[in-house]
């Protein structure tokens, strides 16, 4: 006999189930804004690096399940060391953090002695360590223009970024050669394209793109006649979109983004620049690995002490200067 499974009562049992198993914890879920849609609808918090760090911060749940990668449960274990932290699949990885190991870091700044050493929050926890200050997409210029004028900056780990943040602070970093394969993949060929289908389209684009330098260079000499361009974090972007007169954007980041911009702004049009902006790590997680990481209290992440404690250092100083 074959049995016919109804996906969407599946669904909405496992949504059950995860809402009595959050209670019985007393859990928070965190998503990021590049999750699948139906782990977004079942979060408490949905939102990007900085958000999320927040939340994490100030929660008073026992157990924070976190949905997105390796990186952002570790910085919650930082930031809450008595509560447990889930991540529903520790594979669930990043492949910027993964540019630079701890020792590379040491590495560099015995090359540049005296440097402050900026890290993008797509970090380890040992890397954090090594660092003065954390930062996301959404204050890395901030950060970065609360250092003195004279300080050498090291900022890491991604490139695109690096330039972005010397465009807007117009300071001179000394950026390390890493990016993002998801993001670097969207082209300014991919803007051009879509571009010649939505003429009339606002440009939504992530600082971790490959495309954002180029695009904001030709913009400068005026081939992109006169479009609208923001360069921002996920949280800027899904905010743009709501706020912005425009009703369609070409929309340069992980796909995962387009269901909020859809749920907050219905009835404008979001294209991405790239269908295949598709972050394998981030849709590792499932709604069925949430309800069995409640169900489990596993896998946890953890950071030993002595590495928190320094890395807590970097991100309290980011989260004092971006508030
Ligand atoms: P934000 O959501 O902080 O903009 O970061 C994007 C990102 O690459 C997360 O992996
Ligand atoms: Fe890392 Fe890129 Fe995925 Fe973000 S989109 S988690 S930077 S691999």
């Amino acid at each position: 006999m074959i049995v016919q499974v109804d996906p969407v009562r599946e669904v909405a049992s496992l949504v059950e189930r995860i809402d009595r198993l959050r209670r019985v914890r007393n859990a928070v879920i965190l998503a990021h804004n590049y999750q699948v849609p139906e782990v977004q609808d079942v979060a408490d918090y949905v939102g990007d690096s900085l958000g999320l760090a927040r939340q994490a911060a100030e929660t008073d749940a026992d157990v924070i399940v976190f949905c997105g990668v390796h990186f952002m449960a570790e910085t919650a274990a930082i930031l809450c060391p008595e509560r447990t932290v889930l991540l529903p699949d520790l594979e669930a990885g990043c492949s910027l953090a993964d540019t630079i190991t701890a020792e590379q870091l040491r590495a560099w700044k015995a090359e540049h002695p005296g440097a402050v050493v900026v890290a993008y929050v797509n970090t380890t926890a040992e890397v954090k360590a090594e660092s003065d200050y954390c930062c996301t997409s959404a204050n890395a210029a901030r950060i970065v223009e609360s250092i003195p004028a004279d300080r050498e900056i090291l900022f890491l780990p991604d490139m695109f970024l690096g330039a972005h943040v010397e465009r807007v602070t117009g300071r001179r970093l000394t950026v390390w050669m890493g990016e993002c394969h998801v993001h670097a993949g969207i082209e300014p060929a991919h803007l051009d394209a879509m571009l010649r289908d939505h003429p009339d389209a606002e440009l939504l684009i992530h600082p971790e793109c490959g495309c954002t330098t180029p695009t904001l260079y030709r913009a400068s000499q005026g081939d992109l006649r006169g479009v609208p361009i923001t360069v921002t974090s996920t949280e800027g972007m899904v905010r743009r979109a709501v706020e912005s007169p425009a009703s369609t954007f070409i929309v340069a980041t992980e796909l995962g983004i387009l269901h909020r911009m859809r749920r907050f702004a219905p009835a404008k049009r979001f294209v991405p620049a790239s269908a295949d902006a598709v972050c394998p790590f981030m849709k590792r997680i499932t709604l069925d690995k949430v309800a069995a990481a409640l169900e489990r209290m596993e896998p946890r992440v953890t950071v030993a002490p002595e590495i928190a404690a320094r890395a807590r250092r970097a991100i309290d100083r980011m989260l004092a200067v971006s508030g």
